[in-house]
């Protein structure tokens, strides 16, 4: 582990007070932390397994380049900070996880029992529960075929739960972890402490930003046409016309997760929410770049594989639990994400 862009820190018997972010230099790690940081968090630990970009560094407390599967570094974490806060981001994506399972399931799952380990230690040593947000996915859904998919419309959470994908196993399995060490963690140990950790994840739909471009996923057609058009390249889609997913821009996933963050624990009925801003296919979403970048030259040219993993994600969910008990509501639908976020967001950025 090395440490990257620290700012003061105070080296002397108490620890810092941290929230603490993993996968930091990520898609959602960016937008998350510019918030926090917009918020006036001044308290933001950075983890991620690449060097993160200077503009993050300096909104973080301090920053490091590590590995969340080694031990030594939560060991590291336990002595520096007093954590009172999780946002664990940093997994592999499901097209990456394909390549190199048992990789992706070390880092998907074990990563992220040595943070739940980390937070519930934490609680223990410093008296006070711990949040835990983590970030699932709609790849924790499974349905077996496309006419399946057709005939099961918006899919609430417990429902097709059986995914295909190793990112999507890995996902749902973590989403119980977080419930497991919530509620039942060392249940028949003696020295039990009850109520250590407040885990609240949410399934996040294919995202949109016009900051980051993707990397390792399969929803990322979206947002690699309109990057790609953005920059006057052609863009060969690796998914049929008619593919339809649940979508939604990257600021309204992080306002999202602050939301679920924030919210009165007696209002949540649940641990895991299904979020969606709309259901898209990737025609309407080249019709819309198309629209906006006449010159964009998309095709069409479906990748076998990827379509199957496309095909078994439901087509829409139903995210009523997280509208009825944490106000969850969509900012944009897909025509308003283009107009007000995308395309200005797109232009600006590569100006
Ligand atoms: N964006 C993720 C992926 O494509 C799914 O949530 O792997």
């Amino acid at each position: 582990m090395t440490k990257a862009g620290t700012s003061t820190v105070d080296r002397g018997s108490s620890r810092n007070a941290a929230t603490l972010i993993t996968g930091a230099g990520g898609e959602v790690g960016h937008g998350l932390i510019s918030s926090l940081h917009v918020a006036g968090r001044t308290n933001l630990v950075g983890i991620d397994i690449r060097e993160i970009d200077k503009k993050l560094r300096e909104f973080c407390r301090e920053t490091f380049v590590a590995d969340i599967c080694d031990s030594t570094l939560v060991e590291r974490l336990q002595s520096m900070f007093e954590i009172t806060e999780v946002y664990h981001l940093a997994a592999l994506l499901s097209t990456r996880a394909e390549f190199t399972p048992e990789a992706a399931h070390d880092v998907n799952v074990g990563g992220t029992i040595n943070l739940l380990r980390l937070a519930a230690d934490q609680a223990r040593s410093h008296g006070q529960r711990v949040k835990f947000l983590m970030p699932s996915s709609i790849a924790a859904h499974g349905l077996s075929d496309l006419a399946s998919k057709t005939a099961a419309n918006a899919v609430k959470e417990d429902e097709h739960t059986r995914p295909i994908t190793m990112y999507g196993c890995n996902k749902l399995y973590c989403e119980n972890l977080g419930r497991y060490y919530a509620r039942h963690y060392r249940q028949l140990a003696k020295d039990r402490m009850e109520n250590t950790l407040d885990f609240r994840c949410l399934r996040y739909p294919g995202l949109i930003s016009t900051e980051t471009v993707p990397s390792g996923g399969t929803s990322d057609y979206a947002p690699e046409m309109i990057h790609a058009a953005a920059e006057g390249k052609p863009y060969a889609c690796f998914v049929r016309p008619d593919t339809r997913i649940p979508f939604m821009t990257m600021p309204e996933a992080v306002d999202a997760i602050l939301k679920l963050a924030a919210a009165d624990e007696s209002s949540l009925s649940r641990c895991v929410y299904n979020i969606s801003s709309f259901s898209a296919s990737a025609e309407e979403i080249a019709d819309l770049v198309r629209e906006y970048f006449p010159g964009a030259e998309i095709t069409f040219e479906p990748d076998k594989l990827r379509q199957v993993i496309v095909d078994s994600w439901p087509a829409d969910v139903d995210d009523s639990a997280a509208r009825k008990d944490w106000g969850w509501e969509p900012k944009h639908d897909l025509r308003s994400a283009f107009e007000e976020y995308v395309v200005p967001g797109i232009k600006k950025r590569y100006a």
